[in-house]
């Protein structure tokens, strides 16, 4: 990103995140980084973030949907404080250690299905996914994952490679995972056959179920996983419709794949239950778990039938800081505070209340074309016009600035790069998020109006 340039177009004071990003640029190398705006973050607190000069931002952006508590929750700091104190962590590749058992129990009490469950503890999404990938592989002794399209699982080879929305070129020089198919996630809002999937779910499925089907013919015995997302996250938070996951819950258990449920971005309450597969009513074999799970701190989980778990050969699932106290005790604190706090009702709430202000704003704002919403899994689609559907990115982009600029962090994802991505944590005040949505509304009427640069858009890449 040239920020000097983009910095001067800002009438913030951004300086000191100026020699941050400076710095950044001499030390970190640049495929760290989809970077934004030029702003270093200092601290934050609940739903509020200040940068390095001391700006205030509203947080709709949680650290890419971390912090469904809001930053630093009192409970989760002290629960990492006093164990930081006592263990930070020994391995429990050779020993045993409590924190990672009680995790282990409280998880697989939140997972649907009436079996025998476990779970396996990782460091971030991207590692959750290849360990629930070794153990589809392991149990079912098969080699083919089917993945989808415009789907995003991570950057460790092995979720690099079951990736969809990281196009082929990116790709072409790192050893990937060779047996890896893509399918067609039913998108209701554009999908290949032209479908209106909100209108029409049955005959969406219909042709979703057809070319995945014929994917599956084409591997008949050597599918090992489906690995599927319920709501497609940076694919632009899609929702397929329920008929599918019903049906692809049937044929994946009729042919013995591997149902894994690839919730990094959507569990812990974001979506109004406590894992979004619960809309669905399906029970999957796994799911993966990571980003909001440690309350902050780095772990990943895969969490579901133990048979299928404990197929893994040993060592394969041992990582030397596996199930990492401090990061056990975080996660733990943060799983009590999304059960005693309610924070999926709270989601439920906050969610349909923003999802209605944006149905308001609509009838104002023909640029917006498709609000999806489940709790506060939220996106906000932005388009040329509603009957085109072309995806506007620069206007996406524009509204995206003009609220940095009024010190609320809202950016923007999805397949086309166009989409809102709405994500406060699940317990933001309302008096906040009040003053957020008069923030949503200022920056809508600012990029509408042509008061925002052109200028800014070759600066700001997003996705
Ligand atoms: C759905 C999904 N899966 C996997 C990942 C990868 O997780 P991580 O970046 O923690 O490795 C992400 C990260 O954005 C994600 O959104």
């Amino acid at each position: 990103m040239d920020w000097r340039s983009l910095a001067g177009l800002t009438s913030k004071n951004i300086e000191k995140s100026c020699a941050v990003i400076e710095s950044d640029e001499r030390f970190i190398p640049g495929a760290v980084a989809i970077k934004y705006f030029p702003m270093a973050i200092e601290r934050a607190q609940g739903s509020l973030v200040w940068d390095a000069d001391g700006n205030r931002y509203i947080d709709f952006l949680t650290s890419a949907a971390v912090y469904n508590a809001g930053h630093c929750h009192p409970a989760v700091v002290e629960a990492v404080r006093e164990q930081v104190g006592k263990l930070q962590n020994y391995t429990v590749v050779y020993f045993y250690n409590d924190r990672q058992v009680r995790l282990a129990e409280l998880l697989t009490s939140t997972a649907p299905g009436d079996f025998p469950k476990k779970a396996a503890f990782g460091f971030s999404g991207s590692d959750g996914v290849d360990a629930a990938i070794r153990a589809a592989r392991s149990f079912t002794g098969r080699r083919q994952i089917l993945s989808f399209k415009e789907s995003y699982h991570g950057m460790t080879t092995a979720s690099l490679s079951v990736t969809g929305i990281i196009g082929s070129d990116v790709k072409k020089r790192v050893c990937l995972d060779p047996n890896v198919v893509f399918a067609e996630y039913p998108d209701p809002y554009r999908n290949p056959w032209g479908i209106d999937g909100y209108a029409d779910p049955e005959g969406l499925t219909e042709e979703a179920m057809r070319s995945l089907g014929e994917i599956l013919d084409r591997h008949r015995g050597d599918v090992a996983a489906v690995l599927i997302e319920p709501a497609q996250g940076d694919g632009g938070m899609i929702f397929p419709p329920k008929e599918f996951m019903t049906r692809l819950r049937d044929v994946t258990e009729r042919e013995g794949i591997v149902l894994i449920d690839e919730e990094v971005q959507t569990g812990m309450g974001r979506s109004g239950r406590w894992w979004a597969i619960e809309h669905f009513d399906v029970v999957p074999d796994l799911i993966v778990s990571a980003k909001a799970l440690g309350g902050g701190l780095p772990i990943s989980a895969v969490i579901g039938r133990a048979d299928i778990l404990d197929a893994v050969p040993v060592p394969l699932l041992a990582y030397t800081h596996t199930g990492h106290a401090v990061s056990c005790a975080s996660a733990e604190a943060m799983v009590r505070v999304v059960r005693d706090e309610d924070l999926a009702v709270r989601a439920e709430e906050k969610g349909k209340i923003i999802a209605e202000w944006f149905r308001e704003k609509a009838k104002l704002y023909p640029f917006i074309g498709d609000i999806r919403q489940k709790g506060l899994l939220m996106g906000v689609e932005i388009v040329s016009d509603r009957i085109s559907k072309t995806p506007d990115k620069a206007m996406a982009l524009k509204i995206s600035w003009a609220a940095w600029e009024k010190g609320l962090i809202l950016i923007t994802f999805g397949k086309n790069g166009n989409v809102l991505r709405v994500a406060p944590p699940l317990n933001i005040p309302d008096e906040l998020l009040q003053e957020a949505l008069g923030i949503m509304n200022a920056s809508l009427e600012d990029a509408a109006s042509g008061r925002v640069s052109e200028d800014i858009l070759p600066y700001l890449k997003g996705w």
